[in-house]
């Protein structure tokens, strides 16, 4: 099999692939033939040294696949042998050839693209964490979605629309146009405006229901104060600290302090009657019962047409390193694939 590496911390191109002998799955695990291989934007983060949940390098990186099943370990039903997958991985995902426990493993619906199946997992289960498990976007409330154009983002606002609720996405201008063909309501360019500002006057002053941050520093607070009443922020990320291609430390420390000292007391959320929420879709593992609900309700959803992940590009797997400046150049409308 080929596998994608990290060795060391570093920009874009000290990734490497390297073969290794196909893996035997274990007990309870299935091996998937993978087809293509989601790229998140954690897996960037780690690449830089700037990951706590990534363990030491060297270190094969990926969440999450999809492809065929051609073996199955001790205990588990032959009948998954030849079904089309996708599949949550603790890591590792960045592999033609993956053994991962069966109860991370979903048989793709019809209709469902292998494409599609690499790009749903970790987007998808995260967006409906945050909008509908812990957000509780109801129909008529406001969403407010940073990163728009992202996979997260995009996911969300597909959670919103089938919801029924106005979203507001921030995202660099180029991807306004599309970002409205799929229903966001009003877009803001964050470099160029105030999304404080700008969610207030689309509000006319009242403010938003919900916001999705994972940029994280100073944004976290003015995402807080961009609430109305009975309001919630949801953060989930911090990417305002990976300026840069290799770890700079100095370029990450306004990001990485500011979020530090934000503070939320009980007494301001109770006087503002607003909430706080984070997520950490990798820190579920032990909840993989309630994750395959979830997961179930979405499969649902594509099966009802409500979703429909979105490719924003594909490299085969020596284009890894292309892949990264991808997402690091901001370039991307929707999620990147590495493709076998
Ligand atoms: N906690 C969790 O469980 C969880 C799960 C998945 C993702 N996340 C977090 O959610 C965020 C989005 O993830 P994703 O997978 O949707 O991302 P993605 O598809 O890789 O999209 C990245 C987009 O984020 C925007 N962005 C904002 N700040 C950036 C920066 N400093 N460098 C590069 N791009 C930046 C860019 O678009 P614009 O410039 O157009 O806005 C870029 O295209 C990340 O922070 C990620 O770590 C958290």
């Amino acid at each position: 099999m080929r596998q994608i590496w990290i060795p060391r911390p570093g920009p874009p191109e000290v990734l490497e692939i390297r073969e290794a002998r196909d893996p035997l799955p274990g007990p309870g695990q299935v091996r998937i033939r993978v087809g293509a291989a989601g790229v998140n934007f954690a897996d960037v983060m780690g690449r830089m040294g700037m990951y706590r949940d990534l363990p030491p390098m060297p270190v094969v990186p990926g969440y999450e696949v999809a492809g065929r099943i051609d073996a199955v370990g001790d205990g588990v039903d032959a009948s998954w042998i030849a079904k089309d997958v996708f599949a949550l991985t603790r890591f590792g995902g960045y592999s033609d050839v993956v053994c991962v426990p069966e109860s991370q493993v979903y048989g793709r619906p019809p209709g469902m693209t292998l494409d599609e199946g690499a790009a749903l997992p970790v987007n998808y289960l995260t967006a409906y964490q945050l909008v509908v498990v812990m957000g509780g976007l109801r129909q008529g409330q406001i969403l407010l979605v940073h990163s728009a154009g992202g996979g997260v983002g995009i996911a969300a606002i597909q959670l919103a629309k089938r919801i029924g609720a106005r979203v507001i996405g921030t995202a660099s201008a180029v991807k306004h146009d599309f970002l409205k063909s799929i229903g966001v309501d009003f877009c803001i360019d964050y470099r160029k405006e105030d999304f404080e500002q700008r969610s207030r006057e689309f509000t006319h002053g009242r403010g938003v229901d919900l916001v999705l941050d994972a940029v994280g520093g100073g944004s976290f607070r003015k995402s807080y104060r961009a609430l109305a009443p009975s309001g919630r922020l949801g953060m989930f990320g911090l990417s305002a600290a990976a300026g840069g291609k290799r770890r700079n430390l100095l370029r990450a420390a306004p990001a990485v302090l500011s979020t530090l000292r934000l503070r939320f007391s009980p007494a301001q959320l109770m006087d503002e009657n607003k909430g706080v929420f984070g997520v950490n879709l990798g820190h579920l593992w032990q909840e993989v019962d309630r994750v395959a609900s979830w997961m179930e309700d979405l499969v649902q959803l594509y099966r009802d047409g409500a979703l429909r992940p979105v490719v924003a590009a594909k490299f085969a797997f020596d284009e890894a390193a292309k892949a990264h400046h991808y997402i690091q150049d901001r370039k991307n409308i929707g999620k990147v694939l590495l493709v076998a």
